[in-house]
C-alpha cells in the first residue's frame, strides 16, 4: 500500500515538473535552440557563466544597443531613457542588433517583423523616461506599493528603476514590467497575467 502510494505521487511529480518545463522558456519564441547561431543553447544568447557584461548585470551575454529613439517626448537614448532591463530587450527588440551579436561576436540576423520594436516608440507604450509611475495618490493611477508594485494576489506587477539626468532614481514602467523574458506564467505574448478584459492595463490605469 505504502509503496503504491509513493509509485502514484511520483508519477504525479513527474506530470507535474514537465507541465512546468512546458510552460516556460523551452516552449516560448524565446528558445532559440533550434536556430543554428545558438549552438544549440537556450540561455546562451542571454546569459554566460563568465565574462559577462557588469554594466546591466543578470550575467548577460548579449551585445546592448547604443541606438537613439524617438520618444513620445522628443529623442533618447538606449542608456540615458530607459530602465536597464528594457536596455537588453531592446539589444534585441529595436533591431539595430542581431539576434546572434553574444559572447564577444557581432552577427548578422535580425528580428523579424513579428518582434520588431524599432526605434521609433512613438506606437508603442511608455517606457522608461516616457513613463515614470505616479508616486503620490492619483485619480488615473492605482498606487504603487513600498517596493514598487502595482496590483495585488496574482496580478502584481513590478516597476522597473530608472536613474533621470539629475541622478534621481524613478519607478517606471518598463519591458519586463509587462512581459516575462522567461514566459513563466506560459499566458499569450509571454505576458505578466492573462490580459483578459484588460486586467493588465487596469492594474494601473484607472479607467
Ligand atoms: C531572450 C533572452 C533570455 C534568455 C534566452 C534567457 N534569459 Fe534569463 N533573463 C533575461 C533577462 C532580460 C533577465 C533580467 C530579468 C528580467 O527582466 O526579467 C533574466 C534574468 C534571469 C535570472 C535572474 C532573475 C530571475 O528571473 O530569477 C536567471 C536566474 C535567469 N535569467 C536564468 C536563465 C536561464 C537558466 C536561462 C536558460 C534556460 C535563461 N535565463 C534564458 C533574459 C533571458
Ligand atoms: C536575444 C535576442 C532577444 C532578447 C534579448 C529579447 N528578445 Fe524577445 N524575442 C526575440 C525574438 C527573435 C522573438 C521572436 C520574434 C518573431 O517571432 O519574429 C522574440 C519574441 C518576443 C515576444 C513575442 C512573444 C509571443 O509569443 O508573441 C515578446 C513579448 C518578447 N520577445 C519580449 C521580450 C522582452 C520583454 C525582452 C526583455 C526582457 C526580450 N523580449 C528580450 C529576441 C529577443
Ligand atoms: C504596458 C504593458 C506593456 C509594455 C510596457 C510592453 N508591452 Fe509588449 N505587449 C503588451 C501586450 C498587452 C501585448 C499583446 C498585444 C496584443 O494583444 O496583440 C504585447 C505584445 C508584444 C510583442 C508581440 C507583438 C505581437 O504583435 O504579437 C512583442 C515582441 C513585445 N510586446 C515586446 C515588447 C518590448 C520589447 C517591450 C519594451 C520595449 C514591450 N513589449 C513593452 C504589453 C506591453
Ligand atoms: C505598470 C503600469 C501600467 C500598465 C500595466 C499599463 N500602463 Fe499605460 N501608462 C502607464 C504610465 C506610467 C503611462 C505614462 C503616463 C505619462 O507619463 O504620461 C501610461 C500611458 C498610457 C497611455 C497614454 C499614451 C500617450 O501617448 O500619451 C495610454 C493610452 C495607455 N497607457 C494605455 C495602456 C493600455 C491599453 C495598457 C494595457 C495594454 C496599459 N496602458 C498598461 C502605466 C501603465
Amino acid at each position: 500500500m505504502k509503496t503504491r502510494n509513493l509509485g502514484i505521487s511520483a508519477a504525479a511529480v513527474c506530470a507535474m515538473m514537465s507541465l512546468t518545463a512546458l510552460g516556460q522558456i523551452a516552449n516560448s519564441r524565446h528558445n532559440f535552440s533550434s536556430y543554428g547561431w545558438s549552438g544549440g543553447e537556450i540561455c546562451k544568447p542571454c546569459h554566460t557563466p563568465h565574462n559577462a557584461n557588469t554594466d546591466v548585470g543578470f550575467l548577460w551575454n548579449h551585445a546592448l544597443s547604443n541606438a537613439t529613439y524617438t520618444m513620445h517626448e522628443g529623442t533618447g537614448t538606449a542608456e540615458a531613457n530607459i530602465d536597464s532591463r528594457s536596455r537588453m530587450c531592446m539589444g534585441c527588440h529595436d533591431g539595430t542588433v542581431a539576434l546572434d551579436s553574444f559572447g564577444g561576436t557581432t552577427g548578422d540576423n535580425f528580428i523579424g517583423p513579428g518582434g520588431l520594436i524599432g526605434t521609433d516608440l512613438t506606437d508603442d507604450h511608455p517606457i522608461g523616461s516616457d513613463a515614470i509611475y505616479p508616486t503620490a495618490t492619483s485619480t488615473s493611477y492605482n498606487p504603487q506599493d513600498a517596493n514598487h508594485r502595482v496590483g495585488t494576489g496574482s496580478r502584481v506587477l513590478r516597476l522597473r528603476s530608472w536613474v533621470d539626468s539629475t541622478g534621481t532614481e524613478q519607478w517606471v514602467v518598463g519591458c519586463s514590467t509587462c512581459h516575462t523574458v522567461h514566459n513563466s506564467g506560459n499566458y499569450p505574448h509571454m505576458l505578466r497575467f492573462s490580459n483578459a478584459s484588460s486586467a493588465l492595463c487596469l492594474t494601473c490605469h484607472i479607467k
